[in-house]
């Protein structure tokens, strides 16, 4: 192919992908300044000026005159705002690749530039799947590619390589039948107001909260699944992994707060929403700081829980049909918080629940199902 003269103008109407041109270097030498451009690829750091001319003037041209890689300029609002690329890994198989600068991000640019080239990589390329990877943690770079409908997402440990450093790497792909649109659920985690309660997504500084709550004797006590010891670390990677819940459709987690000082309570979450027999069904499970016991905060926080969870998805809700609840037998708080909000003693499941000791406490089972009354009345202490 010839450089710039073969290089196809996609547009959807929105924004236009072009051959790059000298003019922009310069945008394109600004752009990667930003840390989460230096963060999240490969491009060198500190990052000169002459790499932004070497990469537009003769890796990209280069690209295209051997068929081996195809990078486009996009235009939005008039400008030059990111690049995106197809690397040809062989065997009609390959790789795409973008970022966009700061002040055009958010406006769905890179979702639209991505349906654009992966149906460019199977109608005019000819490719049967393309494939997006992304570091870790890569949260911006993962919801374009959910919107695009890139799938069968896994993590490689160690699969990326950047200056020089293995990292962990996710990557999913698409084929060249199926559709440009998201597959799952990415669930939003809103905010909830009560009464006395305000529910919210988990943030990392809520890590010191959650150090306090989940090393307490009795959360370590009921919660026989909890790491043990649970220090920082392990309250990072709970915060971390509440954001892999949503995105992967798992399930959604709260931290509850009171309105005033915004301080975490506790953790009230609707998970198993993937359930393969019945995605209908929500599992509900918490708990709270020693702080915060014995004055009905949980129970509050489950009502406000489970009204989210039988909101239709449609209207923003996790549309459930049914939602379950266990507590070891001899749990009387947290039974109590399930009776106060409605839910329906089922039967004891034998024998069910682990001791960190290695023996089997008998699990009391609940069930709420939509149609229920919710004892949104119910008593508020719970101790
Ligand atoms: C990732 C990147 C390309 C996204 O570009 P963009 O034009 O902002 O993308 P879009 O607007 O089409 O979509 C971004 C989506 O991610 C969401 N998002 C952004 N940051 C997020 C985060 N930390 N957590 C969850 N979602 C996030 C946005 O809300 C938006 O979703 P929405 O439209 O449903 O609200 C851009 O942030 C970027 O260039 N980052 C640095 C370079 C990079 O990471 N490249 C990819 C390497 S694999």
């Amino acid at each position: 192919m010839r450089f710039p003269e073969d290089v196809p103008v996609l547009t959807d109407g929105s924004i236009t992908l072009r051959a790059h041109t000298t003019a922009d270097v310069e945008p394109a030498y600004e752009a990667c300044q930003d840390p989460q451009m230096q963060q999240w690829t490969t491009i060198p750091v500190p990052y000169l000026r002459e790499h932004a001319v070497s990469y537009l003037t003769e890796v990209i041209p280069a690209g295209w005159r051997n068929d081996g890689s195809f990078a486009w300029a996009i235009e939005y609002d008039g400008r030059y705002a990111g690049t995106i690329d197809l690397r040809d890994t062989q065997g009609g198989q390959g790789e795409i690749g973008f970022a966009v600068a700061p002040w055009a991000r958010g406006h769905g640019v890179m979702t639209r530039a991505v349906k654009l080239v992966v149906r460019h990589a199977f109608d005019v390329l000819g490719w049967n799947r393309v494939v997006w990877r992304a570091y870790v943690g890569n949260w911006g770079s993962r919801r374009v590619a959910w919107k695009a409908g890139f799938r069968h997402l896994v993590t490689v440990a160690g699969g990326g390589l950047q200056r020089g450093v293995r990292r962990d790497e996710w990557v999913a792909s698409i084929g060249r039948d199926e559709e440009l649109e998201p597959q799952g659920h990415w669930w939003d985690v809103p905010v909830v107001e009560g009464d006395n309660l305000r529910l919210r997504a988990l943030r990392p500084d809520d890590a010191d909260r959650v150090v306090e709550a989940c090393t307490d004797e009795r959360t370590q006590h009921w919660l026989a699944g909890m790491p043990s010891p649970y220090g920082r670390q392990e309250a990072e990677a709970f915060i971390e992994g509440r954001l892999e819940n949503s995105a992967s459709g798992e399930g959604v987690s709260w931290a509850i707060t009171e309105p005033g000082s915004d301080l975490l309570l506790g953790n009230v979450s609707v998970f198993d929403l993937r359930n393969r027999i019945d995605a209908t069904m929500g599992e509900v499970g918490y708990w709270l700081h020693p702080q915060a016991r014995g004055r009905g905060v949980m129970t509050e926080a489950v009502r406000l829980a489970a009204r989210h969870a039988f909101t239709p998805i449609e209207q923003g809700g996790l549309g459930r049909r049914r939602l379950v609840l266990y507590a070891a037998i001899g749990n009387k708080a947290s039974a109590y918080v399930a009776e106060a909000n409605g839910f329906t003693l089922t039967g004891t499941a034998r024998a069910a629940s682990p001791r960190r000791d290695g023996s089997f406490d008998d699990l009391l089972c609940f069930d709420l199902l939509s149609t229920d009354s919710r004892g949104e009345s119910g008593p508020r202490s719970t101790e």
